[in-house]
């Protein structure tokens, strides 16, 4: 190891070579991170999480659906984008605070509901929670989280959203929601995305490499694969799980009034991707809306989220704030999501690589490293405050580099 760790060396100090992306690749591929802050970039957590994790749940992690088309496209789609730099603007005090739905937060980077953490760390959401309150941004809780919402609350010092799945009885998802307001949840982000199933192949294959027993934590079906087990999730408490699904496909836009109904929270629509879905949400009382594609993980539709991002912006007319995830990697991703209009911008995976390797400090490592690229693109577009961050920084090239 070591001696690879020095012919790279030498490979990089080669005039020849130094500066190849093949190097770049080389050493995240080698992604020894002894320290956390050896990290230079998310994609130095990335490699290093493939290196940590078992095959089984990196595969959970990192895969999409199908042939992983749009998995891929959310991060390439930023590519169709490049920055216009302004000269000889006073940069001296940069602002990167902002507000989400009456939240206050330190930046516009906000970490997305990823279910089952304890896959990942063993501390799971609440090690999320803590580098969350450290930099103070906001966390979306998975339905499907391994640690209590109550516990995630105390550790982030602060409310969080909850993301919830609709289930398909309206009486156990009307407790989840309950459980949300009780412990002091502004808002319910609806994940709608997903109605009947996906196509899981890369997932399904990384599982067949993994020979530890699934069955050791894990209910497992009549195919030997694992099953979502409802039962064992903390918001799953004192409901019937017997016969219940996460989503329902009989679901219509009635289900927002009818969630409406039973809550004062507010109503944020996660998995919207068009005009019309849009113009609907709005007239059915949504207060929010989050462009997404589930990190690629719905349907295999084959078109970045940040491709999404101007129809539906202008679907909702400035009535709600709009918030897009999917393939985020970079600072200068989240200043072109905001510049085409977006309130926040969320991140999946690399907050979960940060947390795979180094608990809270990779997770807050993560935020850093994103919140200093996002500010340097600021600087270089002459844009002081998010406010200040507009589509003339933007040139759309119409084309995606792959
Ligand atoms: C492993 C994994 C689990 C996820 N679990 C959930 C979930 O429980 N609820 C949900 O609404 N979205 C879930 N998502 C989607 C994320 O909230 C988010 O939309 C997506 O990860 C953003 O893309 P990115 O990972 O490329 O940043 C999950 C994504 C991944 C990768």
């Amino acid at each position: 190891m070591s001696d690879r760790r020095a012919l790279l060396k030498f490979l990089a100090a080669s005039p020849l070579l130094g500066g190849l992306g093949v190097m770049q690749k080389a050493f995240a591929e080698e992604a020894v991170l002894a320290a956390v802050g050896d990290a230079l970039d998310v994609f130095d957590f990335e490699a290093a999480a493939r290196r940590t994790l078992p095959p089984a749940h990196w595969g959970y992690l990192a895969s999409g659906v199908d042939g992983d088309v749009t998995l891929r496209a959310n991060s390439e789609a930023y590519s169709r984008w490049q920055l216009r730099p302004r000269r000889f603007v006073d940069v001296s005090h940069m602002d990167l605070s902002t507000e989400i739905l009456g939240m206050k937060v330190k930046s516009p980077v906000l970490l997305c509901p990823i279910g089952s953490q304890r896959a990942f760390h063993p501390e799971a959401e609440v090690a999320v929670a803590r580098g969350a309150r450290t930099r103070d941004q906001l966390l979306v809780l998975s339905t499907v989280a391994s640690a209590a919402l109550e516990d995630v609350i105390a550790a982030r010092g602060a409310p969080v959203w909850l993301q919830l799945y609709t289930t398909n009885r309206f009486e156990a998802t009307t407790r989840i929601v309950k459980r949300a307001e009780a412990a002091g949840c502004p808002v319910v982000a609806v994940t709608v995305d997903l109605p009947a199933g996906r196509n899981t192949v890369t997932a399904t294959r990384f599982r067949s490499h993994d020979t530890r027993t699934c069955s050791a934590c894990h209910v497992v079906g009549p195919s030997g694969n694992p099953q979502p087990n409802l039962a064992l999730k903390p918001l799953m408490a004192g409901i019937d799980t017997q016969g219940l699904g996460q989503t329902s496909p009989s679901l219509t836009w009635d289900f927002i009034k009818q969630l409406k109904d039973v809550t004062k929270m507010k109503v944020v629509i996660k998995g919207i991707e068009s005009r019309e879905d849009a113009a609907l949400a709005v007239e059915h009382g949504a207060d929010g809306l989050m462009v997404s594609n589930h990190g690629g993980r719905a349907l295999e539709s084959g078109r970045g989220t940040i491709e999404s991002l101007a129809e539906v912006v202008q679907g909702a007319a400035g009535r709600i704030p709009v918030i897009v995830d999917g393939g985020v990697r970079r600072g200068t991703d989240v200043y072109k999501a905001l510049a085409l209009g977006a309130t926040a911008v969320g991140i999946g995976r690399p907050y979960v690589w940060g947390l795979s390797t180094f608990g809270q400090q990779g997770v807050e490592r993560v935020m850093d490293l994103l919140n200093s690229e996002l500010r340097l693109a600021m600087v270089g577009c002459g844009a002081r405050t998010i406010k200040e961050i507009s589509a003339s920084s933007l040139i759309d090239t119409g084309r995606v580099q792959r």
